[in-house]
């Protein structure tokens, strides 16, 4: 795959319009991260380490754990985290592909950030190599299922999504299907995994993220052909339409530990 694809060059990330998608995003997906969190127990003094931490609510609610001296917060990008480093978090620019080993960890915590990495199979491995013995590795990943779609439009526009951020960025969008498979392959044991899917309810926060998120690639996906206008038009009306309902957005949850 061509060493051009990458979140940063696609992704405008240092843009209000971005840290508002995700902070959209953390509304609708942190109550299931931290469900996962409470499964595997985070405790007091605990080494937490949030690799593409984005906007920074999970490195926050794993301070809220473990006490911020505790928690590293890493990503390509760090301008949304700097806030993050007033709390006593440590916020890292670090590229979890092939930078050093940021030190040692009782929990490292992932979201929506493996699927758009090339080499994400290898960006595992690094991670897990960085756990304690007997530390918990928790990676969360995203699988739209655009074929479970209740309206054509929104279908059609959300394979348009896939197609082109795979084309674009790299994104497997079928990666978080094979979990917990990938955490056993890195040397991991007692692995799980859970499946959690949030409703599209036209105008809600879910639906606006999803929005947000067709808007970042709207200009190629309709100059590639994927989507027309009038689809991608009749999609953003059905996710403004509180009548309207989709569960097309399949989150994976998988966990596994580093043997003792
Ligand atoms: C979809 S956002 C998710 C943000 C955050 N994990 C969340 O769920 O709220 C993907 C994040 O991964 C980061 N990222 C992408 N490639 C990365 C890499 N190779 N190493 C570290 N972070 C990366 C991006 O900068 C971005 O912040």
């Amino acid at each position: 795959m061509s060493d051009t694809l990458s979140w940063a060059t696609n992704v405008d990330t240092k843009a209000q319009v971005e840290h508002d998608r995700l902070t959209l995003l953390q509304e609708v997906f942190d109550p299931f991260s931290a469900r996962l969190l409470d499964r595997v127990g985070v405790a007091a003094e605990w080494q937490c380490l949030e690799v593409g931490a984005g906007a920074g609510s999970v490195a926050r609610m794993l301070a809220d754990r473990a006490g911020a001296a505790n928690v590293t917060a890493t990503d390509m990008s760090i301008d949304f985290l700097e806030p993050l480093e007033a709390t006593g978090i440590r916020v890292l620019h670090h590229d979890v592909t092939v930078d050093e080993p940021p030190g040692e960890f009782d929990l490292i915590h992932s979201r929506f950030v493996l699927e758009h990495v090339t080499g994400r199979d290898e960006a595992l491995r690094r991670m897990a190599s960085w756990l304690r013995p007997g530390g918990w590795l928790v990676v969360e990943s995203a699988t739209p299922t655009p074929e479970l779609s209740s309206e054509p439009a929104v279908g059609r526009a959300l394979s348009a999504l896939a197609r082109l951020m795979a084309r674009l960025v790299g994104t497997d969008p079928v990666w978080a299907r094979r979990l917990p498979v990938a955490l056993e392959e890195a040397g991991l044991t007692d692995c799980d995994a859970e499946g959690h899917v949030v409703p599209a309810r036209g105008g809600s926060p879910m639906a606006r993220w999803l929005v947000a998120t067709h808007r970042v690639i709207e200009e190629p996906a309709l100059a590639s052909g994927a989507v027309t206008a009038d689809e991608l038009a009749a999609a953003y009306a059905a996710y403004a339409n509180p009548s309207f309902v989709d569960h097309t957005w399949l989150t994976i949850g998988a966990l596994g530990r580093r043997p003792t």
